[in-house]
């Protein structure tokens, strides 16, 4: 891989987008890359929790590569739309759980790429935007859909016509990031959120984010019939028995296996 970098540790992956030159734009190389080995994360039973950050302290990801782009026809365009729509339909479906940590500009796809995560913990330096109506496009990496169903519809309009950029704190009231912290303590509040997830059910946290990403994008009743089918799905598991018999006896340690 030329433009990420992967390391596990602890049931923990941490992927690092690694073009620090070009604030870790995403080129078509990358984002290849990026599909490759998150195709690969999605089969790891060993890996829990995925975070997903960029290389350097200025920059998460500050967007689809312009160098690239700035020449490409509207099918070659429309082919990196869907290339990105692929890798961040990985990320965003995956079994483990992903969180982003957004550690500096989120520009564009930057942004694009931590809604596709499950939880986005920024920097206090942080700005997220979407500039790409700026630069004669729109949002193509999942934006216009993304952010419309996080902040609302109202909200996304603003920030994808003005393209004005907003930090972390305005992110953070927005609903677009969970938390904010300094950036020397980004990762660590990453990794212990992770440890937090870990402590419990694995199996029982990838249905919550099925039920969740699925009923979401379907109306009120059908989520609702998904999340009782998930529900009896549960209780078919040994996770389901040891933790409710480690309620019951008081125990504090529980001994989930992930089925
Ligand atoms: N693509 C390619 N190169 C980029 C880049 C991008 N998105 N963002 C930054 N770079 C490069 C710059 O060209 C510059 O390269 P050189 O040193 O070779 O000149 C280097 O990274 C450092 O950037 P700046 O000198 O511009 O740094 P700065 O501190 O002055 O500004 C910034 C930082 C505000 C993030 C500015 O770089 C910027 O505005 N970047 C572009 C942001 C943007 O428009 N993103 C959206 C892209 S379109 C998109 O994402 C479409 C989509 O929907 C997927």
């Amino acid at each position: 891989m030329n433009n990420l970098l992967l390391e596990v540790q602890d049931n923990i992956a941490v992927l690092t987008i690694n073009r620090p030159k070009s604030l870790n734009a995403l080129n078509s190389e990358t984002l290849s890359e990026l599909n490759e080995c998150l195709a690969g994360l999605e089969k790891r039973e060993d890996i829990k929790v995925v975070i997903l950050t960029g290389s350097g302290e200025k920059s998460f990801v500050a967007g689809a590569d312009i160098s690239e782009m700035v020449n490409a026809t509207a099918k070659e365009g429309r082919a990196m739309g869907m290339l990105a729509r692929e890798a961040f339909g990985r990320l965003e479906n995956m079994p483990q759980v992903t969180i982003a940590a957004v550690n500096g500009y989120a520009l564009g796809g930057g942004c694009e790429i931590s809604m596709a995560c499950d939880i986005r913990v920024a920097s206090e330096d942080a700005r997220f935007g979407q500039p790409e109506c700026g630069l004669g496009i729109l949002p193509g990496f999942g934006g216009t859909q993304r952010l419309a169903r996080l902040v609302g519809k109202g909200r996304a309009k603003e920030l994808i016509f003005t393209c004005e950029q907003i930090d972390a704190q305005e992110a953070y009231r927005i609903g677009l990031a969970n938390k904010v912290v300094p950036q020397a303590e980004l990762l660590d509040t990453c990794k212990a959120m992770a440890g937090r997830i870990m402590k419990n059910g694995p199996f029982a946290v990838t249905l919550a984010k099925q039920a969740i990403n699925t009923g979401s994008d379907t109306d009120l009743d059908s989520g609702l019939k998904l999340e009782a089918n998930l529900f009896g799905l549960a209780f078919a598991t040994e996770d389901k028995k040891e933790g409710m018999t480690a309620f019951l006896e008081k125990r504090k340690e529980k001994h989930f296996v992930g089925k």
